[in-house]
């Protein structure tokens, strides 16, 4: 616990209000929870103390912890009850007015060293602080939902705010085991506003047509993400996730980097939201998603063998000869003369343009994603020229071998390589304006969005001058300034340096 905060006040107790009060009880505070609507704190608490109920069954919480959380536990129908409170946390519904009269009213019954913070996701805290006298013991503490599991908690500091208010919540964060990190005041703080890449990079490459969400998905997971972008879409719910991305990139005053796309607002307004609606970029059946495997393996096909030549460098050409002759049956040929087929790398370009700039035969030049070659997954990219019947024979042969194949359309960087550089070049974004430390911005997203790793741990991984390389492929490609390499990022390229040095 931490020595000057031993009561919290919690006002609100729905979703989030009840979460924190779970986790603070359990902790060993004494908790008020209050709630406008009268008998609502009542019922929140028998919800937690039957969650409590559940850990005990489970062996994840002694019954001895169980009754004492439980005895900390207090709800209230009384603001007044606040009156002895060292925190309160703020969880009420996410309406600036609201929140701004509740603030000031919960100010005068507090003691004057106390501490308040809101739990908004996505309003200004200068706004909300704006009635109240003592701003410097204000600031927003984010959680994020499921409280108890979501083991991450954003310390959000007001502008020009006295820092001991940040120190003393950075420990209160810890002290009931959740991990901080510190944010600037500005728009989606850190995580939702690192998670805009993932969404909004996937959006473009549907809207660019090059790949249907599924496929999308499929390359995803198999890069380690444990959803794809379309699967989150459907689970968040683009009610929740439209406005979100409209608000960040509106905040950011239509910075390309952070734009949304017009097809999650068609589909918002058609009402296909996802899973709760029973249609969102998938379709339900109670609450069972429709399979979308591709079975289209043609006896035809198979009995069709085409003659494939490899172009890929090393040590991915090896891996890809090996599928398709040893496992797949198919004949490989070095002479690209005598070859049905083409298989090359594209690189940070696009297909077009290395059959063009390269002078390959545009019919039967494909490329192939050697990212992916060794995760289980065969990404086989076309561009508009392709022979699709050659792609079909030899998607059916690695499929008849079991093989995972997804075929895309003509993109600079593939899918998964797009979406690594968006996420890192947005990373990089954060960093830059001093939202937060590479340090916290890892740990935050690492936490808040489970990916398999921080995005600037993952951009030394890949290499910086990798990701400004890719980045720059897109930006000539497309044309589009969303792919400006951040500066932070792209001399930290030029010079060698770690995306992890704060310097
Ligand atoms: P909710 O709708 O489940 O609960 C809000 C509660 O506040 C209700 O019980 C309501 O009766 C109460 N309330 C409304 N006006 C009040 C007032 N004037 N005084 C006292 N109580 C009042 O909402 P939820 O999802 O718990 O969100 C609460 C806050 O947490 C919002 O600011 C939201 O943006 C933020 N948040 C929500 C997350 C989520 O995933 N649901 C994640 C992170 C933050």
């Amino acid at each position: 616990m931490v020595e000057t905060i031993r009561t919290v006040g919690v006002i609100g107790a729905g979703v989030m209000g009840a979460g924190i009060a779970q986790v603070v009880a359990a902790a060993g505070y004494e908790t008020f929870l209050f709630d406008a609507q009268p008998g609502k704190a009542l019922e929140a608490c028998d919800g937690i103390a039957a969650r409590f109920e559940r850990l005990v069954e489970k062996g994840k919480m002694s019954d001895h912890d169980r009754g004492r959380a439980c005895d900390l536990l207090k709800p209230t129908d009384n603001l007044e009850s606040f009156s002895a409170v060292d925190l309160v946390v703020e969880a009420i519904v996410e309406i600036l007015e609201v929140k701004q009269q509740v603030l000031a009213a919960v100010e005068a019954v507090v003691g004057s060293d106390a501490i308040i913070v809101s739990n908004t996701s996505s309003l200004p805290l200068g706004a909300i602080a704006q009635r109240l006298a003592r701003k410097n013991r204000f600031a927003g503490l984010h959680f994020f939902n499921p409280v108890p599991l979501m083991k991450v908690a954003e310390v959000i500091p007001l502008l020009g705010g006295d820092h001991k208010t940040g120190e003393r919540l950075t420990a209160f964060v810890r002290s009931i085991g959740h991990t901080p990190v510190v944010s600037a005041d500005s728009p989606g703080f850190i995580i939702n506003h690192a998670g805009r890449a993932y969404s909004t990079e996937a959006l473009r490459l549907l809207e660019e047509g090059v790949a249907d969400p599924a496929s999308i998905d499929r390359i995803m997971r198999a890069a380690g993400f444990r959803m794809g972008p379309f699967e989150l879409f459907d689970l968040t719910g683009l009610d929740v996730s439209e406005p979100a991305m409209r608000a960040i990139y509106e905040g950011f005053y239509q910075e390309p980097r952070l734009r949304p796309s017009a097809v999650a607002t068609e589909r918002k307004l058609a009402g296909k939201l996802g899973r709760k609606t029973g249609e969102g970029f998938y379709r339900y059946l109670d609450g069972q998603r429709e399979d979308l495997t591709p079975n289209n393996v043609s006896q035809n096909h198979l009995d069709t063998d085409i003659t494939v030549h490899v172009d890929l460098a090393f040590p991915k050409r090896t891996i890809a000869l090996d599928l398709l002759a040893e496992k797949a049956g198919l004949s490989t040929t070095d002479d690209i003369s005598s070859a049905d087929m083409i298989l090359v790398d594209s690189g940070h370009s696009d297909l077009t343009n290395t059959i063009c700039d390269r002078g390959l035969p545009k019919h039967k030049t494909f490329a192939m994603d050697p990212a992916l070659i060794d995760r289980s997954l065969i990404c086989l990219m076309a561009s508009p020229a392709s022979d699709l019947t050659l792609q079909q024979v030899l998607v059916a042969h690695l499929r008849a071998n079991g093989d995972e194949v997804v075929c895309i359309q003509d993109s600079p960087s593939y899918v998964a390589q797009r979406m690594f550089s968006a996420i890192v070049n947005t990373a990089a974004g954060i960093v830059e304006r001093g939202i937060a430390s590479p340090q916290d911005l890892d740990t935050a997203v690492e936490l808040g969005l489970g990916y398999p790793q921080g995005p600037l741990k993952w951009g030394d991984m890949l290499g910086p001058k990798h990701i400004v390389a890719a980045l720059e492929g897109l930006r000539v490609v497309t044309g589009d300034p969303r792919y400006r390499p951040v500066l932070w990022l792209q001399r930290r390229a030029k010079l060698g340096m770690s995306l992890s040095n704060a310097a």
